[in-house]
């Protein structure tokens, strides 16, 4: 970080000027070190939405919205996504570089080995309705898995934190695979190492007992790509959510449950599974002849709707991502012979609408990863509760290796935000309430 520069700032209320040196990064904003604020003046920022606070320092992944350039350890998602299959991602952002041909052996290996669960897990699930939301499963067993890994948990110990990493990654699509099967009441199907990642957990999702599963390379290179999208966004919700979980030394489970809980809102990793719904819903009430009238709803405030899959607290331009996806969407739907699919052709007819309107254009408003991610996935098979499960397991990745960089920190602290207080001052409490 370089200091060079500084920013100094005055007060009109009689507190003396404070001066902060800015840091430079690689690339990106410049960042005021406002740390001395409150000892130097008795004055907090405030800044509720993280609006214009940098939480941390981070090498991990870089994001310029107003391009719609995404970097995974500088490499352009564009080329990842075309180069790279999912577990060199993982490898790349858990380790800052590509693996070469003996890392890549040593990883796969090593993640392919761990994928199952211990067996009293699948008895864990029997205390859940059938019903659930899986990602109230995943929550839960993600957290518990905390109770059968002790020998993992000194996060102080970078083996011990490697292991709980590779045990998360390689659980992850087990976990979720048992969480569907459970919510149909289908058998639970062991992992089959011999097959890649992604492979193995298309298997565990779509196979039965009764019959070989017959793994597709065009299906499975679309999900590969999804989980790669989604591998890591720098310090969105979630992965803000798992660094302040972690700041507190909690365990990497714990933290991971507590980011796959942040995951679940609508805002966040359930907006594809609300894309989607909003497709069905205008695909029920007429399709691409009722786009207008949807789209009125969307710029009305009062209509409480938004476009799902529509704009970007970071993206002010085309998400990167989201191009991408839409090209699987078109390989995927040509494997299944389902180009004329009607829901595509009206995602593609309400992304077009959306871009030429005022409103949106206005709002720098872009499609988002989510847009063609749910019509990619509901095409694979995955129901749409599974839609944000899906993404979660994608995120593990990112926020093992956020989480990692954070513990790795020398001067890591506990993370505790300040707060303006507007509530009552200080008083007694009324005779009538007193237990005397
Ligand atoms: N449809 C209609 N209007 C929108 C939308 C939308 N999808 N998104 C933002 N706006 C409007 C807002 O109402 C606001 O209008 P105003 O300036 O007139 O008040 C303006 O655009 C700015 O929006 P904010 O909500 O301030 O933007 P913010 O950065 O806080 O929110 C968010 C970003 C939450 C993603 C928002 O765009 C949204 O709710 N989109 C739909 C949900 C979605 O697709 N989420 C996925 C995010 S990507 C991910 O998690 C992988």
């Amino acid at each position: 970080m370089s200091t060079e520069k500084k920013a100094t700032l005055t007060f009109t209320d009689g507190t003396a000027a404070v001066e902060f040196p800015i840091y430079g990064g690689t690339i990106g904003p410049d960042v005021l070190d406002i740390r001395k604020l409150y000892g130097a003046s008795g004055k907090f920022t405030f800044d509720p939405g993280f609006m214009s606070t940098a939480a941390c320092e981070s090498r991990i992944t870089y994001i310029d919205g107003d391009k719609g350039e995404l970097l995974y350890r500088g490499y352009p998602i564009e080329q990842v996504a075309v180069h790279c299959d999912f577990l060199d991602t993982c490898y790349l952002l858990l380790n800052g570089e590509l693996p070469t041909e003996e890392q890549s052996q040593d990883f796969d290996g090593r993640v392919l080995r761990h994928t199952m669960v211990q067996e009293q897990m699948s008895r864990f699930f029997l205390g859940f309705r059938r019903d659930s939301h899986p990602m109230a499963l995943l929550v839960a067993c993600v957290g518990a898995l905390a109770a059968f890994y002790h020998d993992s948990l000194d996060i102080q110990n970078p083996e011990h934190r490697f292991v709980s990493a590779i045990r998360l990654l390689a659980k992850m699509p087990t976990l979720v695979s048992m969480a569907y099967k459970y919510s149909i009441g289908q058998p639970f199907i062991y992992p089959k190492n011999s097959l890649s990642y992604t492979a193995n957990f298309m298997r565990m999702m779509f196979g039965t007992p009764c019959e070989e599963y017959a793994v597709n390379d065009v299906l499975t290179r679309a999900l590969d790509r999804i989980l790669i999208l989604h591998a890591d966004h720098e310090q969105n919700a979630s992965t803000s959510t798992v660094r302040l979980a972690g700041s507190s030394g909690a365990n990497p489970f714990a933290c991971i449950a507590a980011g796959i809980a942040t995951l679940w809102g609508p805002a966040h990793g359930g907006a594809n599974e609300a894309c989607l719904v909003m497709l069905d819903d205008i695909q029920r009430q007429g399709g691409i002849e009722k786009i207008g009238e949807y789209v009125g709803k969307f710029k009305d405030k009062n209509s409480g709707v938004k476009l799902m899959g529509f704009g970007h607290r970071v993206y002010k331009n085309y998400d990167p991502r989201a191009k991408l996806m839409r090209e699987t969407c078109h390989e995927v739907l040509a494997e299944l012979g389902l180009e004329n699919d009607p829901l595509f052709a009206l995602a593609m007819k309400l992304e077009q609408i959306a871009l030429e309107d005022d409103y949106f254009v206005k709002r720098k408003l872009y499609p988002n990863v989510d847009f063609y991610s749910g019509i990619v996935q509901k095409a694979l098979g995955f129901p749409t509760s599974m839609f944000t499960c899906i993404f979660a397991l994608a995120r593990t990745v990112g926020w093992i290796a956020q989480w990692n960089e954070m513990i790795g920190e020398p001067d890591q602290k506990i993370g505790r935000p300040r707060q303006l207080y507007t509530g009552p001052v200080r008083r007694d409490i009324p005779q009538q309430f007193r237990r005397d």
